[in-house]
């Protein structure tokens, strides 16, 4: 994220209409609305180019970078991957995917250019023999296009190839050429905290960091960044954003989707792994983060690390039980459509005890946020998707419309990040009429309403920064350790506690600090709710 970047937005929010359709004019592929730094020529190579991924994200993230003008068209896309095929055949298997999951409509001028640009390597990973012809392959594309021997790698593969595909572009000198060269390295980072300190070891091994960059797609949601903005370009907001005007914060992660598919991958990683360690932790630490003395990658990353390592750590397992609430979603609705519980969905135990639901009680132990409880909630299969950070401030200290106030609801903040993004602020006013009745309203800004231009995809956003060589939005070395940390003491109670329990007879089982069932369709177990209203709060009606 760059100073320049956000100057280019502003500017052309003055001039939207005209602008584009003057780029319009002077050049038919650019089509762009945006003022952006444009990367230098590179070559992207996809690791596992024919995955679900590569299909659904990457490739219409660099179609739509084209189209916005923003690849250079020198640049070109390798897929590597194992099975067979052409450039033409993966060419047109990627159009196919494209005109499904662009957010913009594939045109043809603009595709057969892009397409001139895109190859395909077919390679076995652990094998150091494709490498070398992967190499060759790159010098030929680099000699023809113009690429400037600059390469992005992207490991969208399951993280099992990880190891070997980072040892063998090491052995094969592929990690050093003579223009940059970067790696992108998809979530999850490592299972535990023990797998991410191994992962980040064999990276360095061949890596240095400033060529590495972690992705979490959630950073590259424009309501994520706005986070930033909200609390750093903004003064009135800032003086209040601490322990004395705060009484609490809740953030949820909740999603309609079940597991979709990917039961296998779900029985290994659950909610914690899947959204917990990762995006949730993101949203707090911009919540959280003291302003970074520039907004440049290292400085706002040492502030996010700052907070991730101020969170009391100390999980006792009699915390674990009362703090920490896993869910698991049984057969329900969603609206008029019945949906089956997750030990049904295809590859799940039907004895599976991993969590689709978890809530939890966290602080932050730092001046700015002692005593204030963090409620964290995150779940699949509940009745609407919404990811919301609501910031609950204290009531005023003297309540002297206590008996006129309809509803007494305190000043809340609420930052919707999907969908309907937008922010909110409640707060009392009066009520017309001769009466002295004050009642909670809110004012509410709208994404949709107030901007024209269309959020680009997180992965748009985060490929254009790889490019760039701007690490802002990526997690870091030490950042993935400190949100293990935290996690990985819960993780292993559970699974200790699951062991203990399979040994027991059913009827002799304690429930305490077990998976907790829910219907789908609800939000969650009725321990979510006694987590949060035995500290005299509730959660959020979404
Ligand atoms: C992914 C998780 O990282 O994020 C998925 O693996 C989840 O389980 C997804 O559904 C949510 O992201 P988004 O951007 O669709 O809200």
């Amino acid at each position: 994220m760059t100073h320049r970047r956000a100057a280019a937005d502003e500017d052309l929010h003055m001039v939207h209409g005209e602008m584009v359709d003057a780029l319009s004019a002077a050049n038919p592929l650019r089509i762009g609305t945006r003022l952006e730094r444009i990367p230098d020529p590179c070559q992207v190579v996809i690791f596992g180019a024919t995955g679900d991924l590569a299909h659904r994200k990457i490739l219409p993230a660099l179609y739509n970078l084209r189209r916005a003008g923003l690849l250079p068209s020198e640049s070109g896309i390798v897929g590597f991957a194992r099975r067979p095929y052409t450039d033409a055949e993966y060419s047109s298997e990627m159009r196919a995917s494209v005109e499904q999951h662009s957010r913009n409509p594939v045109e043809p001028a603009l595709w057969e250019d892009f397409a001139s640009g895109i190859h395909y390597q077919q390679g076995d990973f652990s094998d150091l023999a494709s490498y070398r012809l992967l190499a060759e392959r790159l010098e030929q594309v680099d000699a023809a296009a113009g690429t400037r021997s600059n390469i992005l790698y992207y490991l969208a593969t399951p993280p099992s190839a990880y190891p070997a595909i980072i040892a063998n572009l090491g052995a094969s000198g592929l990690h050093h050429r003579d223009g940059w060269t970067r790696i992108v390295i998809e979530k999850p980072f490592g299972h535990d905290l023990v797998s991410a300190r191994d992962l980040n070891d064999q990276v360095m091994r061949v890596f240095e960091e400033s060529q590495v960059y972690r992705i979490d797609h959630y950073l590259g949601k424009d309501t994520v960044r706005n986070l930033l903005v909200f609390r750093f370009a903004n003064g009135i907001f800032e003086p209040i954003w601490n322990r004395r005007y705060v009484d609490h914060v809740q953030i949820t992660v909740a999603e309609e989707l079940g597991v979709e598919g990917r039961g296998e991958f779900y029985e290994q990683a659950g909610a914690t792994r899947d959204i917990l360690q990762n995006h949730m932790l993101q949203l707090l630490s911009l919540v959280c983060m003291e302003p970074p003395i520039a907004f440049e990658a290292d400085a706002l990353r040492d502030e996010k690390v700052r907070v991730l390592r101020a969170i009391d750590t100390d999980w006792t397992e009699q915390r674990i039980r009362t703090d920490v609430v896993r869910g698991q979603y049984t057969a329900g609705w969603l609206g008029d459509h019945k949906v089956p519980g997750y030990r049904q969905e295809p590859e799940v135990s039907p004895e599976s005890t991993v969590e689709t639901f978890v809530a939890l009680r966290l602080e932050v132990e730092n001046w700015r946020w002692a005593d204030v409880p963090f409620y964290l909630r995150i779940g699949k299969r509940m009745p609407r998707r919404a990811t919301e950070v609501a910031v609950q401030f204290k009531q005023p200290p003297l309540m002297l419309f206590r008996e006129a106030m309809m509803q007494p609801e305190p000043n809340l903040l609420a930052m919707r990040i999907q969908p309907d993004e937008g922010i909110l602020l409640r707060f009392a006013a009066k009520v017309p009429g001769l009466g002295p009745d004050v009642r909670s309203v809110n004012m509410d800004f709208s994404y949709g309403s107030s901007f024209l231009t269309d959020a680009p995809e997180a992965y748009e956003t985060l490929i254009l920064d790889a490019m760039l060589g701007d690490a802002s939005l990526f997690t870091r070395a030490d950042e993935v350790e400190a949100a293990w940390s935290l996690v990985t003491p819960v993780t292993e109670a559970w699974a200790h506690w699951d062991e203990e329990a399979a040994e027991r007879p059913k009827a002799k089982r304690s429930t305490e600090g077990m998976i907790q069932l829910y219907p789908a369709g609800t939000w969650g177990p009725e321990a979510a709710d006694q987590l949060i209203e035995r500290d005299g709060r509730r959660w959020r009606r979404l």
